[in-house]
């Protein structure tokens, strides 16, 4: 699905804007719930909304960012049905969709990465979930969840 839902605090504004831009070029529809601009917002309510929107259904994955990428994948990995990795190199961004079929990213504003952001994102689309013994560890995950 062509669709993504993007998301971040005060933390990575800009970032955010340029993934969205990037993701735009490249034909996906992108729902931006915000923020913007430097007034500080607080990352549990920026993960809480985009994952309820995600949910809301029609949505490929997602992506969170706030300073540092771990709040967002804290708070969003409380949700139901939310399994957020948090991205930091090429294999990272290969195994979370391989191993963990992650449904939402997180990437960090104020983080300097080795590899640019959009080439972890493009990795992370290009990678099919393996499935088989990766199914059954992402069963017990669900498991969990209840
Ligand atoms: C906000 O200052 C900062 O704490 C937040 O963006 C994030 O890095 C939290 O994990």
């Amino acid at each position: 699905m062509k669709k993504i839902v993007i998301a971040s605090d005060h933390g990575a504004v800009d970032l955010k804007n340029e993934i969205a831009d990037f993701l735009r070029k490249k034909n996906y529809e992108v729902t931006d719930i915000g923020t913007e601009g430097p007034a500080a917002v607080d990352y549990p309510d920026i993960a809480l909304a985009a994952c309820t929107e995600f949910k809301n259904g029609g949505y490929g994955f997602g992506i969170l960012l706030c300073g540092t990428g771990i709040g967002v994948t804290i708070a969003a990995n409380k949700v139901k049905g939310i399994r957020c990795a948090l991205l930091f190199d090429l294999f990272s961004a290969e195994m979370a969709k391989a191993h963990n079929n992650a449904n939402f990213i997180a990437f960090g504003g104020r983080i300097k990465y080795a590899v640019p952001v959009h080439e972890m994102i493009e990795k992370f689309i290009s990678t099919s979930f393996e499935g088989g013994r990766h199914e059954r560890r992402i069963a017990k995950i669900t498991a969990m969840e209840e």
